[in-house]
């Protein structure tokens, strides 16, 4: 039995759909633990691009259990038409290979118009998604919040109508707080709401036929009793962390590996590895400290095209910087990486002078320049140039943890794994 975490090593976007889907080819459980449909996952399979928002990396997996945490907020209609077009792919089409955990939290309507009210609202803009994900943490916080098992409490509400009525006040109030909220900002007066017609409806949209709701701490702690494979999934990166990233331009979530053990359920000995992704440059969207971006804007605009930065949630053009090793070394600390994997390097082989920031300033990369090579067209495993060696030596060195797999392509295909993730214990 093994049970690993992987994580963002950087701002978000560092390919971890990827390297979740090829690590995933042997797990049984693939949960993810935090965040919603503000991360943006994309998976290659025989050329067929398949984007995630809620739904955990494993979906590509014929009879891998996929996991949404409890520790995650959830957009009931986002959900519906991400599974059903991911189904209309021909994948997570089995009994029970996707489930609920009945304490993961819903965002609500009126969450996603706090959102956008504050993002309109010039004085107030961090440049948050707009997909209510933070406002939906706060009613969380506040003790106000919906949770799955409300939706599914709320099917019976004539047989329980205590329940119902408590339900209702906690719709009702988390309803009216953000209202007021919007209505100050003077930007939008929300409508009243049919808050039973509206449960009803988030119900309908989460109940598949093959959708399960769950205990995901129960469900996870007996696949460990099994001796399965469990892979826990995070979205985000650490630079976004609630509480660690730089606050207050981060997300509202836990991203770090210890978040994946509260989101799911689960205590921190039952951990084997934590796998950190990193980019082989950085990108950032959304506003805050970017101490790396790339000063020429046609060197930028050069990373930007050859990597395709534009995000998988909302479209924007990725903001693009150098390797921010200093951050990627506190990644390292903050996660307990005992595993690194570094993506996108067929993108930087096409940059003869490729840089680093390294105690707070840019540096070149020893030797890069010397044994850099046009590459080849088409990158593979027998021809990935000295250059990209002298890059990943100087990542291991500075972070003082291993590069165990390397991504340089967009396809499955298109990596190289140097430590069998689910072979042995490594804690
Ligand atoms: P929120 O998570 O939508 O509230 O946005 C808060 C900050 O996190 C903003 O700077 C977003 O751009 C950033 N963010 C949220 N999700 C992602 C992601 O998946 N990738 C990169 N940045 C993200």
């Amino acid at each position: 039995m093994t049970t690993i975490i992987v994580v963002g090593a950087q701002i978000g976007d560092e390919g971890k759909g990827k390297v979740v889907d090829v690590l995933a080819e042997e797990a049984d459980i693939v949960a993810r633990f935090a965040g919603g449909n503000n991360a943006g996952h994309t998976i290659v399979v025989d050329g067929k691009k398949i984007v995630t928002h809620i739904v955990p990396s494993g979906c590509v997996h014929q009879g891998t259990v996929n996991l949404c945490g409890a520790g995650m907020v959830i957009d009931p209609f986002v959900f519906h038409d991400e599974v059903k077009g991911i189904q209309e792919q021909g994948f997570l089409k089995g009994d029970g290979e996707i489930c609920i955990d009945l304490d993961a939290h819903i965002i609500m309507p009126w969450h996603i118009a706090l959102d956008v009210a504050r993002e309109e609202a010039s004085n107030n803009r961090i440049g948050s998604t707009r997909r209510g994900v933070g406002p939906c943490y706060e009613d969380k916080a506040r003790r106000v919040g919906i949770r799955v098992k409300d939706l599914l409490s709320i099917q019976a509400h004539l047989l329980f109508p205590d329940t119902a009525l408590e339900i209702f006040h906690k719709v009702r109030v988390s309803w009216e707080c953000v209202r007021d909220q919007i209505n100050n900002l003077g930007l939008e007066v929300l409508d009243n709401i049919n808050g039973l017609q509206l449960l009803l409806e988030m119900f309908e949209k989460l109940n598949f036929p093959n959708v399960k709701f769950v205990s995901g701490s129960d469900l996870v702690t007996q696949a460990q009793k099994e001796n399965k494979n469990v892979l826990l999934e995070g979205a985000q990166g650490a630079m976004l962390d609630v509480t660690h990233g730089p606050y207050p331009y981060v997300t509202s979530s836990s991203t770090l590996a210890g978040g994946a053990c509260t989101g799911i359920g689960i205590g921190p000995t039952t951990i084997d590895s934590v796998w950190g992704i990193t980019k082989a440059y950085v990108t950032r969207v959304g506003k805050g400290p970017f101490d790396s971006k790339i000063q020429d804007p046609e060197m930028e605009e050069k990373v930007r095209q050859l990597g395709a930065e534009f995000g998988a949630t909302t479209g924007r053009p990725r903001m693009c910087g150098w390797l921010n090793l200093d951050e990627l070394k506190r990644a390292v600390q903050l996660n307990g990486i005992t595993d690194l994997a570094v993506t996108k390097l067929d993108i930087v082989a096409h940059i003869p002078d490729l840089k680093v920031w390294l105690d707070g300033e840019l540096q070149d990369v020893p030797h890069w320049k010397k044994t850099w090579k046009k590459p080849e067209e088409k990158m593979t495993e027998d021809n990935l140039g000295d250059n990209l060696s002298c890059l990943l030596d100087l990542i291991e060195d500075v972070t003082g943890s291993p590069v165990n797999m390397i991504s340089f392509g967009p396809d499955r295909k298109d990596i190289i794994v140097y430590r069998k993730a689910f072979d042995r214990n490594v804690l």
